[in-house]
């Protein structure tokens, strides 16, 4: 493939998401004085948020999705904002209702769904959006989910993307269930659809058999954007044949430009172009007039993460062989030795050790992530630099706290990105393919597109 930089059609414009999360992203921002400590379950809150990041011109609104409880230690679970959460596409179909224009992207697992259910609700919810659906396809990293589902062990990881390859192949099929125009609804005649129009899958494979057709027309965007986040050569694959956006946690560009360029020539061996592509990596902005002021904010929220919070966090990075119970969290960590694998543990260890950091300020640096934290003009600059190296062609943006967080940046980074023509300063599109650049797909089970 030639060379990224050389390709002349991207977009100069960068495509940013806004990932919902309940009170914000930060593990302590329900409790922050602003935050409304019942987000959770109050719809209002999620409207202000969805109505607010279209006044910004976001392309999108993603949510994340485990189907369980996530979180063995009730000490430390029962602390944090994580123990409720509304099911995605619910939540999404009453968001459409009260925006016009933002993408709405919805988290289902192939692991623990049939391609029948996933196909039917995404395609209502275009239908219901008027073509702004999108799907995040996971094969579920929580293994707890098996326990809701009959089972003792989760699906194996090879057997899940086995399994997520015939899922998504189904559920495009069932999108082609109908021709574009194959309801003419024509009261005159009587007829109300065109049974050549109609195409059954007949689907028999390894893991489904689905006869379809599906009981929902084709969809404005002919078929939901298809959104994936895999990171092991499995996920990858999969990514490269068949997502059109792909969320990525680099926090490092030299990754990150890597990650991008690799994806795209994966994805030139199945026969698709660079651009129909989105490279979306994650960022945790902390927004200040001054630099001093975006700090404050941070240090704001770190300080109010509960010490049973931090050690579990810690605990569950390093393992159940480190015993943390009666250590000073002031003082170092006790003495373990760093295993030769690189491992997130090893790192982490290493990490305490270099800096001399005490227990606490060990998780606290965890629990901190890695946020970007400046003036508007700082992370303006962050996303121009990500943007023209070709390491992403946007950001899926983690909000600290909501809507604060959020209103901050439509106030000044959406201004200041718009100012150096790095991003829409109106929507030109009414779908989510509109937003991305991203084409209709035709329709593979035509008649035509089947006789040729
Ligand atoms: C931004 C982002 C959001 C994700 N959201 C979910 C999610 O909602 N549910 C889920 O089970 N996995 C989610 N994942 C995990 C990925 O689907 C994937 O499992 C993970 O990146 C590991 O890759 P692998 O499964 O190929 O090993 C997300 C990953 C990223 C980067």
């Amino acid at each position: 493939m030639s060379n990224l930089n050389e390709q002349p059609r991207r977009s100069d414009k960068l495509h940013l998401n806004v990932f919902l999360a309940n009170s914000g992203h930060h593990v302590a921002a329900w409790r922050h004085p602003d935050a409304q400590a019942d987000a959770s379950q109050d719809f209002d809150h999620f409207k202000r948020i969805a109505q607010l990041a279209e006044r910004g011109k976001f392309d999108a609104l993603f949510i994340a999705d485990v189907v369980a409880l996530w979180g063995h230690h009730i000490d430390a679970l029962s602390r944090t904002a994580r123990g409720e959460h509304f099911e995605p596409l619910t939540l999404l179909s009453a968001l459409a209702a009260v925006t016009e224009r933002i993408g709405l992207i919805a988290t289902a697992t192939t692991t623990y769904n049939e391609p029948y259910h996933i196909a039917r609700k995404f395609a209502s919810l275009d239908h219901i959006s008027k073509g702004r659906a999108a799907w995040n396809l996971v094969t579920s990293v929580v293994s707890d989910e098996a326990w809701n589902f009959g089972r003792e062990n989760h699906v194996e990881h090879a057997d899940r993307y086995q399994r997520a390859e015939e899922f998504h192949d189904v559920v495009k099929g069932l999108w082609d269930s109908w021709d574009d125009d194959a309801f003419v609804r024509d009261k005159a005649s009587g007829v109300y659809f065109n049974p050549d129009k109609l195409h059954v899958l007949n689907h028999k494979g390894e893991h489904f058999s689905v006869r379809g057709p599906l009981n929902v027309a084709r969809s404005p965007q002919g078929h939901p954007v298809l959104v994936q986040a895999g990171a092991s050569p499995a996920g990858r694959a999969l990514a490269a044949r068949v997502a059109e956006a792909i969320f990525v946690g680099h926090h490092d560009i030299e990754a990150a430009q890597q990650f991008y360029r690799e994806i795209k020539e994966q994805a030139a061996t199945f026969g698709r172009a660079p651009n129909d592509i989105k490279i979306l990596p994650g960022i945790t902005p902390f927004v200040g007039r001054t630099r001093e002021e975006a700090q404050a904010q941070f240090d704001q929220l770190q300080a109010l993460i509960d010490p049973v919070v931090g050690l579990r966090l810690l605990a569950d990075t390093l393992g159940e062989d480190i015993d943390l119970a009666g250590y000073d969290i002031d003082g170092p960590l006790p003495d373990t030795p760093v295993g030769q694998r690189g491992s997130r543990r090893d790192q982490v260890i290493a990490l305490a050790r270099r800096e001399n950091l005490s227990i606490r300020q060990l998780y606290l640096r965890l629990a901190g992530g890695n946020p970007a934290i400046g003036t508007a003009a700082d992370i303006a600059d962050i996303f121009e630099a990500w943007f023209q190296a070709y390491a992403s062609d946007g950001f899926n943006v983690f909000f600290p706290v909501f809507p604060n967080a959020l209103e901050t940046f439509v106030e000044q980074v959406i201004p200041e990105l718009q100012r150096r023509g790095l991003f829409r300063t109106d929507y030109e599109g009414t779908t989510l393919r509109d937003h991305l650049g991203l084409k209709r797909p035709v329709n593979r089970l035509t008649k035509e597109a089947v006789a040729v």
